[in-house]
């Protein structure tokens, strides 16, 4: 009985987890410094696409780069432009692109 309890108790836990959207703990320093999360989520819209969704454009690593701080509004019919953040070092942003591409393989 005691089993039972604890294994349902287990995965609601790993439930919430999911559901959290969370960034990974490498990402999360660099989204929180550059305030990407105010717009983004991993996947759900929020004021931009979800990063699952920019993951879904097959991007290469280099493309995504250019786009955080060039952005092409044109790509996201009915999402408001986002800023150019140029504030990115080319360091930070090739890891971010790196993640994102990632969440594509994943799935
Ligand atoms: C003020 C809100 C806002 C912030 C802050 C923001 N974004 Fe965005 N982002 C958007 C919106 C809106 C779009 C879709 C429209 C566009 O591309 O202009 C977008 C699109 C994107 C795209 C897809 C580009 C394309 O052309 O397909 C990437 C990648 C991206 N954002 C990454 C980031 C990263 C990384 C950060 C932090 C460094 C960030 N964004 C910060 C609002 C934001």
């Amino acid at each position: 009985m005691k089993k039972v309890v604890l294994s349902a108790l287990f995965l609601a836990a790993l439930s919430i987890n999911a559901k959290a959207e969370d960034f990974p703990e490498d990402i999360k320093p660099l989204m929180t410094k550059y305030t990407c999360t105010a717009c983004h989520k991993v996947d759900t819209r929020l004021v931009g696409p979800a990063y699952t969704d920019v993951a879904k454009k097959k991007y290469t690593n280099e493309k995504i780069v250019e786009l955080i701080a060039n952005p092409k509004p044109s790509n996201w019919p009915g999402y408001p432009p986002m800023a150019a953040m140029k504030n990115v070092p080319k360091e930070d942003a090739i890891k971010i692109a790196t993640w994102i591409n990632s969440l594509r393989k994943k799935k």
